[in-house]
């Protein structure tokens, strides 16, 4: 392949990097960036909109859904100010840069708003040969779709259409962005910048790691105390997190352990949606158990055969409250490894000393009989029946757990919980989706289910 010819953006005191390069180069009708914030997606809409200003007559405008938010410090207009203060004439009544050019016409770059639906008629009689949405999933298909009629050319002007976006997932128009750019064919399988096409539409995806300029650690650390829908949106640009999918972030509950003092034993505090206390539970006083779900069924191997992404083993201990509090399912511990089968019941014992669980109960499937054979005289170990095998029925009593609040997950445990949501909430029920952890928190579901209706089949 031959190397490509950058494109060269006047008055663009910063180097791009090297997505928003990719995303400049680009000279298809529509380019949505999306994905991760602070990816660097707002910079390259200026710098995109930068690429035309030496021709003669060349109109760009870029859209916000309000003024506030473009002139805010930090902004897009602050922004262009400290580039373009010297280059180029500001009229603050139009929001408007003029450019100088060799012709008898000069170049314009405009910012503008679409507060309410009427204001889009405030463009009604102008042309532009580049619009920019920011925060697109702000705006309604509607906004989008009129102002793309605002995209022409008069014939003497040498310049492409170009119709851009750039959004973090989620927001009111979270829904037809995705439908519109999401879900496409990847156009350039041997580049690492890869990107995606839907009917001819081209979606660049944008990650934090994308954007040197960031100190990543930090902010990744920022974003990790966000609630789960917007942190997996913001963190890793994930569109598939979904508010209405088979679990909902509103009914995930959460939990706060107080560590044992002078004073008083430990306690959890399970929280309601407002935060406000539900019940205290004495550390030590519920049912403790483990569930695992091991790596490598034979239905996996066939498919990691085939090339889909490796499964994991995970380990999850549950703690379930007494009496009247006995329909709470409490997660107090994950562990996600890919293991061997000495290395799984290496873990399992080693976990066993740890948390004292009363039992253990590991899916009933060739691995996890091997490990009830093995370890069958040294801890109390079980094999929950898997008869059913289609993954989105056997999790439907986790399902009416969950849906029920009945769930607790630790509220301020960083390492593993946020993988954990971000498995349930992105999960549609497809039996090909990787649904480990929830595959072991399906199987707590049906212990505690059994458990209060009678003994558990033992297979
Ligand atoms: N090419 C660059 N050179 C130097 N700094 C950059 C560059 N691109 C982005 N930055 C810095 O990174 C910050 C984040 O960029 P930007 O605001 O474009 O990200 P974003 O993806 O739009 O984020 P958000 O999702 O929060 O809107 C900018 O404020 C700027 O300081
Ligand atoms: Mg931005």
């Amino acid at each position: 392949m031959s190397p490509k010819k950058h494109i060269e953006i006047p008055h663009c005191p910063w180097q791009p990097t090297e997505k928003q390069q990719q995303f400049v180069d680009n000279d298809a009708l529509e380019v949505f960036f999306g994905g991760a914030a602070g990816g660097g997606k707002s910079v390259a809409l200026l710098m995109a909109a930068l690429q035309h200003v030496k021709q003669p007559g060349y109109a760009a405008l870029i859209i916000r859904k309000d003024f506030p938010r473009l002139a805010l410090p930090g902004g897009l207009i602050p922004r262009s100010h400290e580039w373009l203060a010297e280059e180029a004439k500001w009229n603050q009544a139009r929001r408007q840069w003029t450019f100088p050019t060799a012709g008898d016409q000069p170049a314009t770059l405009t910012f503008g708003y679409l507060a309410r639906p009427l204001d889009k008629f405030r463009y009604a009689s102008s042309e532009f040969q580049y619009i920019a949405f920011d925060e697109l999933t702000d705006f309604t298909e509607d906004d989008y779709l009129f102002l793309f009629s605002r995209l022409r050319r008069s014939t003497r002007l040498d310049v492409p259409l170009r119709m851009r976006s750039a959004s973090n997932p989620g927001g009111p128009g979270h829904a037809w962005v995705k439908e519109r750019f999401i879900g496409g064919e990847p156009s350039n399988w041997d580049e690492p910048t890869q990107q995606f096409e839907k009917h001819g539409r081209i979606y660049i995806p944008s990650r934090i790691a994308d954007n040197l300029h960031l100190n990543e650690e930090e902010y990744r650390q920022t974003l990790l105390h966000l609630p789960a829908v917007e942190r997996e949106r913001l963190m890793n640009g994930d569109w598939s997190v979904q508010e209405q999918g088979l679990f909902r972030a509103d009914s995930l509950r959460y939990y706060v352990e107080q560590p044992r003092s002078d004073e008083q034993p430990g306690q959890m505090e399970l929280l309601d949606p407002k935060n406000r206390i539900l019940a205290t539970i004495p550390e030590g006083s519920c049912y403790r158990f483990v569930t695992i779900d091991p790596a490598g069924t034979s239905a996996e191997r066939t498919r990691e055969a085939r090339g889909a992404a490796r499964s994991w083993t995970v380990m999850q201990v549950w703690d379930q409250p007494q009496r009247e509090l006995s329909r709470f399912l409490i997660l107090r511990h994950q562990v996600r490894k890919q293991l061997g089968f000495d290395q799984l019941c290496d873990l399992i014992l080693e976990l066993h000393r740890e948390w004292e669980p009363e039992r253990i109960w590991i899916e009933g499937e060739k691995l996890g009989w091997a490990a009830y054979d093995t370890l069958r005289f040294k801890v109390s170990i079980d094999c929950v029946p898997t008869t059913v095998a289609d993954k989105s029925t056997r999790s439907g009593p986790l399902q009416l757990k969950l849906g029920k609040g009945e769930v607790f997950l630790p509220k301020y445990e960083t390492t593993w919980r946020p993988g954990f949501e971000a498995e349930l909430l992105a999960w549609t029920g497809n039996n090909r989706e990787v649904a480990d952890q929830i595959d072991a928190a399906a199987y707590a579901a049906i212990v505690v289910r059994e458990r209060s209706g009678g003994v558990i089949r033992v297979m």
